[in-house]
């Protein structure tokens, strides 16, 4: 049977009564489209944790700044679709912006200080626009599970903050970042680098990596280990750093003595292309022990 393509809030609602019904564990991959393998995982996990899948494709005008890449954004809804009949997704919600926003919106999702720092200081306004899509789509499939991936981390804490504050009946699965052999981790935006960005955009990964060695090395001060991080970017002339941070993993504040497990998150831009990426961190103690036994 072909795939079910939705675009309309209501017709998306009659669509689940059946599987909602029959007691079916409905699990939501929202996306913005370009599916690549990045996707592919959160989906195949969702297709293996779940009876009924249904993949969101939307390019929310919402979160982009007005100097940002919404036109210019990959769009390729006929391969999405085949994508998706690949991995066996029951259904796609493929909303046009008018069923998503037939009027300016006069409610918004304010996020809180996971949204203040890093991405949200450089893209002010749009976790606020991420947030509210999100919860649009949360209450309009009603999913049992959604499925983020690791790589938007912000994204993620963001979301994951929305639920428990909002008290919302679903469940957010984080799924590992989905990566290129050279450690670049898969995004729609990979697309807009030129070869030789290309050859160099491992960088910030390699770079997460040194600062995550020296912290399990025992380095406890994170300006220590993100300076050794600085110096491997320094050295790409190409590459030009947004911010590079070590945070605590829940609300995403800066660490200075790193005692408990963080996260070292960072945006490069290499060209035109911003590029983030993020690394957890486990307490310096903790790794010292796992080496030792
Ligand atoms: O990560 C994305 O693709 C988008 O931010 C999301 C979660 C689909 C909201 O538009």
């Amino acid at each position: 049977m072909s795939i079910e393509s939705i675009g309309a809030v209501d017709q998306l609602r009659r669509h689940l009564s059946g599987p909602r019904q029959r007691g079916e564990v409905i699990g939501l991959v929202p996306t913005m489209g370009a599916l690549h393998e990045g996707h592919g995982s959160l989906v195949d996990r969702a297709r293996a944790e779940c009876d009924f899948v249904v993949v969101s494709i939307f390019v929310n005008p919402t979160q982009f700044g007005p100097d940002e890449d919404l036109e210019l954004y990959p769009r390729s809804l006929a391969d999405d679709f085949i994508f998706c009949e690949a991995r066996k997704v029951d259904a796609i919600f493929a909303p046009s912006e008018e069923a998503m926003y037939p009027e300016p919106l006069h409610t918004l999702v304010e996020p809180g200080i996971e949204a203040s720092r890093l991405c949200g200081a450089s893209r002010p306004g749009h976790f606020k626009g991420v947030a509210t899509i999100v919860l649009k789509f949360l209450n309009t499939v009603g999913p049992d599970r959604a499925y983020f991936g690791e790589k938007d981390f912000q994204q993620l804490r963001v979301v994951s903050q929305m639920v428990k504050d909002f008290d919302l009946p679903v469940e957010i699965v984080a799924c590992p970042t989905h990566r290129e052999n050279d450690g670049l981790a898969v995004a729609s935006r990979n697309g807009y680098l030129s070869s030789e960005e290309r050859e160099v955009a491992g960088i910030l990964y390699r770079a997460l990596r040194v600062a995550r060695e020296r912290i399990g090395d025992g380095e406890g001060d994170s300006e220590a280990a993100l300076d050794a991080a600085r110096t491997v970017i320094g050295l790409e002339p190409l590459a030009r750093i947004d911010y590079i941070e070590v945070v605590d993993p829940v609300h995403l504040q800066p660490v200075e003595k790193v005692i408990n497990p963080v996260r070292v998150v960072g945006a490069v831009w290499i060209g035109e292309t911003r590029l983030i990426d993020n690394i957890f961190c486990d307490s310096p103690k903790k790794v010292l022990r796992r080496r030792k036994s």
